[in-house]
């Protein structure tokens, strides 16, 4: 729990009221344990006299992001799929590992875990593994019994194209031995428990774009990786082999490395279609 330094407090009440769970009783410096952990009233207090319950308090830095520059930064980054032969070294991975614990979660729950799988036996394995449980996915999808019975209860599945992404899929598998993860130097996996109840999914895609962000001001490139994602969902029989625990599930899983190519242009896309209320 966060501790208050009552002899430190002023009682400017500023993280009574910015205590999301209205967890904090000022008179006696108590916090109740409906504390969601979030570090509001710490990162608020003029004083320092909040305690976090893990760690010390710092002065928050100022950035120099201007908004053109996210504008630029974001416009420059794209998926990455060509990497160069170099490892990234470890303590960069852990760089942004430790830059995590800065990303948001649904009710600060924080129930991810995250495994980086780095060596180039266990990307192969990785690659090769996650191909193999597509090509059973599709080909269950194509089987005719299967085929007609999504003609019938999801007609909105157009299931013509998916024996042509399968075919296509199949035939690349043969020629290119890294389809899925495109030779790159590094996967990070965003996993955690099976809930119906929870927001992991939410929080591994969100914790997944800032790393990608992160990782390329720091020259990385990056790409989302969907195929492993299907691959290792519920109970998938792959989680042991990377170290995932059985009742984990892979939320989202990204693709790390040097790249080999530089982009020059920006390519204009279509932002969302807007509805003002
Ligand atoms: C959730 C998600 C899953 C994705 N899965 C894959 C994938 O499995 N393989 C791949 O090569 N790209 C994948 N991508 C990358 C998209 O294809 C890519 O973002 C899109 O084509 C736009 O290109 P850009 O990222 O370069 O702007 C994924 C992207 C997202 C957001």
């Amino acid at each position: 729990m966060p501790f208050i330094k009552l002899e430190k407090c002023t009682r400017c009440l500023k993280c009574v009221k910015d205590c999301p769970a209205q967890a904090i009783t000022i008179e006696t410096g108590e916090i109740a344990d409906t504390c969601i952990h979030c570090g509001h009233c710490v990162a608020i207090c003029p004083e320092m006299a909040v305690r976090p319950d893990f760690g010390d308090v710092f002065l928050l830095q100022p950035h120099e992001v201007t908004p053109k520059d996210f504008r630029n930064l974001s416009s420059g980054i794209r998926s990455c799929r060509s990497y160069l032969p170099k490892d990234v070294p470890d303590a960069v991975l852990l760089q942004l590992i430790d830059n995590m614990k800065h990303y948001p979660s649904a009710s600060n729950a924080r129930p991810l875990q995250v495994t980086i799988v780095r060596s180039k036996e266990k990307v192969k394995l990785l690659n090769d593994l996650t191909e193999e449980a597509l090509i059973r996915m599709f080909s269950f999808l194509c089987k005719p019994w299967v085929s007609t019975f999504i003609r019938i209860f999801a007609p909105s599945i157009n299931v013509n194209k998916i024996k042509r992404y399968r075919d296509s899929f199949i035939s690349r598998s043969e020629t290119n031995d890294s389809q899925i993860c495109h030779h790159a130097p590094a996967v990070v996996l965003f996993h955690g428990e099976v809930s119906k109840t929870g927001m992991a999914e939410a929080d591994a895609n969100i914790w997944a774009t800032y790393t990608s962000i992160y990782a390329n001001t720091l020259g990385l490139g990056t790409c989302f990786n969907g195929f492993i994602v299907k691959a290792m969902g519920k109970k998938s029989k792959l989680n042991p082999k990377f170290k995932v625990p059985v009742n984990h599930q892979v939320y989202a899983a990204l693709l790390v490395g040097y790249p080999k190519v530089k982009y020059r242009n920006e390519a204009s896309r279509t932002s969302p279609e807007v509805t003002l209320v």
